[in-house]
Order: structure tokens, then C-alpha cells, then sequence
């Protein structure tokens, strides 16, 4: 977070160097030569020939007094074409609006400390600047009123973490742009709080909304359908309500707000550890994790069954998973899960098998009882290691004190017990 920061304040000090004196009005109207020539379609009054100014002739171009440009107006013209990468020269930008043409390639790097609104709706851009948009906002994050991108038929991409930076942000507009994975709600929530209209419509956003989100006081109008949202239904203050535009569309457990059932609950919690991955959020909608939810069996009404071997997953294991009091069987190998196997697994009644290995995960193994027949090899931790279901595993996880293992072994452990001290004995001599 440091870093970015600092990238931040960097990308500003230097840009607004720029902007004082080293950038010139020459540069800028170079860079709208460059754009007039890039358009298959220019505007009729834009026009090269006999060394048009394009601060004093060029229709939808605003420059300042000094010369430069410091706003590009070309909405709904039916252009076509593409934007030169000269754009990112004209650091004293304040607005661009292309919305409505069909316009297409990539969007160059916007380099204006200065930027306030920039408006690509309904274009053919096939991609935003490099880092999934990251770029173009951390370079115009302090000023960025207005950011409106609907519509774009761009390749699948994360909800643009840089968005969370611009602070002074109002209206967020990304309906049908292909964003997948995550939504970061409650980051959101605590530092966009100047937004009043969020439209996140028809994309492959995953996750819980968390009441936060309702609760901001900015926010006047919201569009969140044709997601993958889980989880209870956000509730919104009754002036945003009436417009909301939330439900429809989305995995959400019921059709208005309240609790969903708690072996819900305690799913999506262990999907949250995950990350939201997107495979999940298509399956487990709805308010009753036995109706076909991928890698879950039921017996009658319990989750007996927890399968999800070689799903590619990340993230942690959540606790959560301990108040699926029916579990029997946890299968997560496979995937690339860190951190470590929560203790309170250890306390869940029926458990007879967990199955973990392949991961990354570290620590220890929870005191699971004799009777579980866990496998955890392949892991980081060298002392995650398989512990069968007889009490009588290989690698002894809790240096001896598995006493309460099956009356059989007992013997044996007492046997290995009495050698390791008396071989420790003589190595202490
Ligand atoms: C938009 O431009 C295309 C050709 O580029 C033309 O066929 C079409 O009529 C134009 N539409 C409008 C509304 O001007
Ligand atoms: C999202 O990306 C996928 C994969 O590139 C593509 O097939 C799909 O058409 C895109 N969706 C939209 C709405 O652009
Ligand atoms: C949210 O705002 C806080 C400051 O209030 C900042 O430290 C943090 O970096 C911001 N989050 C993101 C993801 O930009
Ligand atoms: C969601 O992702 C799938 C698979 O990549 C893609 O076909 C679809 O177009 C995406 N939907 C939207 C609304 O972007
Ligand atoms: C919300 O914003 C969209 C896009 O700016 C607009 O079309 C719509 O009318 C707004 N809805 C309300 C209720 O203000
Ligand atoms: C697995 O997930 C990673 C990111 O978490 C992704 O880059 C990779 O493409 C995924 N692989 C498969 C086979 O889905
Ligand atoms: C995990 O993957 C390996 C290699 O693909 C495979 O041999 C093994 O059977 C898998 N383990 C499980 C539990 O599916």
C-alpha cells in the first residue's frame, strides 16, 4: 500500500512538472494532429490542412489561455477509428469524452494528474491501459470526478483495484465491461465516499454485498444485476431502493433482504476464504446448499460432503466450515490453498475424512480425533503429514501425546514413547 502511494505521489509531482512548464502547447497540438489523423472520420472542422490551430478551430477542443488542451469533447459523432498513443502527452487534460462512437483498439495511457471525467461508453475498445485500467487511474486518481466506461466488449478482467484510490470518484459507471471475479464492496464502501451513482450491471462480479455498501450515504443510484452476487440481498436506504436495480440476475439467497439459512452462510464465508471464485458463485446461489451446489452432498438436510479437489482454488480455509455440524467427509486437495487448517475443524462431531494434500498450507494439523483419517502431504509445512484414521500414523504430529488414540496402538505409542526418551537421554549425556 506504501508503494502505492508513493507511485502515486510521484506519478502526480512529475506530471504536474509537466504541466508547468516543460509540456508544450506544441506537444498538445501535435497530439490532436495525431488524433485527427488516427479517426477515419474526423470531424468536419477538423482539418490539418494550411495548419489549422486546433485550440482555435477544432470543434469539441477546449484549450487553457496558455495553449493547452484541456478538454476533448467528441461524444455520439459516429467516429470510427482508433487513439493514438500521443493522448498520454496531454498531461493538462481535465476531460475526454468519446462515449457513443465506435471507436476501437486499445485506450492509451492517460497521463493527466488533472483528469476529472472520461467517458468510453458504447465504443469498440478492445482494451483499457496496461494493469486492467490500473494505469490510467493511478495517474488521474486525486482529481477523477467521473468514470464512465459502460459497455465496452472488453476481455475478462478484475474490478480495477485503482479505483479505490480516487477519492474525489462521484459516478462509476462499468455495466457490461466483462469485470470478473471479486467485488470489493466494503473497500468501496469505506473510500469512495463522494459516490453517488455505482452501476456495476451485466458483468461476472462474485462476493457477498456487505451491509456497508446500503449504508453509504452518498449513493443515489445503484445498478449491481447480471452478476454472480451471493448472500443476502443488500438493503438499501428508501430513497435508492426504489431505483435500485440489484436483485435481478444474481445468486443472491432470497428476493429481499434477510438472513440467508446457515449452512449458507457458512459456504459462503469458506467461499469468501476462497476469494469468490467465479466457478462457485455460478452454482451456489439460492438459500439451500443441497440443490445442486457444485462439490456439496447433503444426507436429508446436512452438508455431509465438502468436495472440492483440483477446483484451482486459492485463499485460506475458513473456520466456517466447523459449523457444518453434519460435515463428514472435507476433500480440498489439489488446489492452491494457503495458510493454515483451522483448529476448530478439529471439534466437528462426524468428521471421518479430510483429504488436503497439494496445497500450500502451513502450520500445524488440528488435534483431529483418532478416528479422522487425514492426508496432508504435499504441502509447505514439513509437519503437515498424513495421520490415518487408526490413531496410528506415520509422523508423530504431537510429540507422543496421543494418548487418546484406539486401546490397540496404545501399547505401541507407549513403546515408541519409552525409546524416544531414552534416545534422547543418551543424547542429552
Ligand atoms: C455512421 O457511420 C456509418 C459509416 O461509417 C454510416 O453508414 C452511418 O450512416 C452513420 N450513422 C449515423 C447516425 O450518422
Ligand atoms: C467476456 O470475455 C469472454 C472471453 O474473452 C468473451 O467470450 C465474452 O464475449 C466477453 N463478454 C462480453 C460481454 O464482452
Ligand atoms: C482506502 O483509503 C485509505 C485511506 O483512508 C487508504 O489508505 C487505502 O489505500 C485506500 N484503499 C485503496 C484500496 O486504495
Ligand atoms: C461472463 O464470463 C463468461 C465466460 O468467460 C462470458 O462468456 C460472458 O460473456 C461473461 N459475461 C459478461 C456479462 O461479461
Ligand atoms: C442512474 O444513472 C443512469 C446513468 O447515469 C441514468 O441513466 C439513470 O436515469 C439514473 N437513475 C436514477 C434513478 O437517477
Ligand atoms: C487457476 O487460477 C489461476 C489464478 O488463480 C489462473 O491464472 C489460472 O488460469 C487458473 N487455471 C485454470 C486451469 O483454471
Ligand atoms: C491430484 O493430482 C494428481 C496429479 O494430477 C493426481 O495423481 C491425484 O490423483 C490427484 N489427487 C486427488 C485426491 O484427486
Amino acid at each position: 500500500m506504501k508503494h502505492f502511494l508513493i507511485f502515486l505521489l510521484l506519478s502526480c509531482s512529475l506530471a504536474a512538472a509537466a504541466a508547468a512548464g516543460i509540456g508544450s502547447s506544441s506537444s498538445d497540438a501535435a497530439a490532436i494532429t495525431d488524433l485527427a489523423r488516427s479517426l477515419t472520420n474526423p470531424p468536419s472542422t477538423w482539418t490539418t490542412a494550411g495548419g489549422g490551430d486546433p485550440c482555435s478551430s477544432f470543434k469539441g477542443i477546449t484549450c487553457s489561455p496558455s495553449g493547452r488542451v484541456t478538454a476533448i469533447d467528441l461524444a455520439g459523432q459516429n467516429l470510427t477509428g482508433t487513439l493514438p498513443s500521443s493522448l498520454s502527452t496531454l498531461t493538462a487534460l481535465e476531460s475526454l469524452q468519446l462515449q457513443g462512437n465506435a471507436l476501437s483498439g486499445a485506450v492509451p495511457p492517460l497521463r493527466s494528474p488533472s483528469l476529472a471525467r472520461l467517458s468510453l461508453d458504447g465504443n469498440a475498445f478492445t482494451s483499457l491501459p496496461a494493469g486492467a485500467g490500473d494505469d490510467l487511474l493511478r495517474a488521474a486518481a486525486p482529481a477523477l470526478r467521473i468514470l464512465t466506461i459502460e459497455n465496452l466488449p472488453l476481455p475478462p478482467w478484475p474490478f480495477p483495484a485503482a479505483v479505490l484510490g480516487c477519492r474525489s470518484l462521484q459516478i462509476f459507471s462499468a455495466s457490461g465491461t466483462n469485470l470478473t471475479g471479486a467485488f470489493p464492496a466494503a473497500a468501496l464502501a469505506a473510500n469512495l465516499t463522494s459516490l453517488t451513482t455505482l452501476r456495476l450491471s451485466h458483468n461476472n462480479l462474485t462476493g457477498v454485498i456487505p451491509t456497508s455498501l446500503g449504508k453509504m450515504a452518498s449513493l443515489a443510484n445503484i445498478s449491481l444485476s447480471y452478476n454472480h452476487f451471493q448472500g443476502p440481498v443488500p438493503e438499501f436506504a428508501a430513497g435508492v431502493a426504489a431505483a435500485a436495480d440489484v436483485t435481478t440476475g444474481n445468486g443472491f439467497c432470497l428476493d429481499k433482504p434477510g438472513p440467508c439459512d446457515a449452512q449458507v452462510s457458512a459456504l459462503l464465508q469458506v467461499a469468501e476464504g476462497f476469494g469468490y471464485p467465479y466457478h462457485l458463485a455460478r452454482s451456489w446461489t439460492g438459500n439451500d446448499a443441497c440443490k445442486d451446489w457444485v462439490g456439496v452432498e447433503c444426507d436429508m438436510e446436512d452438508v455431509e460432503i465438502l468436495g472440492l479437489t483440483g477446483y484451482n482454488l486459492s485463499g485460506t480455509i475458513s473456520p466456517a466450515i466447523a459449523s457444518l455440524k453434519g460435515l463428514k467427509v472435507l476433500n480440498l486437495a489439489n488446489n492452491s490453498l494457503t495458510g493454515e487448517i483451522p483448529e476448530a475443524l478439529a471439534a466437528l462431531p462426524k468428521l471421518s475424512v479430510v483429504d488436503v494434500r497439494n496445497n500450500r498450507l502451513t502450520g500445524q494439523l488440528p488435534k483431529f480425533k483418532a478416528s479422522v483419517d487425514v492426508s496432508a502431504d504435499g504441502n509447505s509445512s514439513p509437519s503437515l503429514r498424513n495421520q490415518h484414521g487408526s490413531g496410528q500414523g506415520e509422523g508423530s504430529l504431537d510429540d507422543g501425546s496421543s494418548s487418546s488414540s484406539g486401546s490397540a496402538a496404545g501399547a505401541g505409542i507407549i513403546l515408541v514413547s519409552t525409546l524416544v526418551v531414552l534416545v534422547l537421554g543418551m543424547l542429552g549425556n
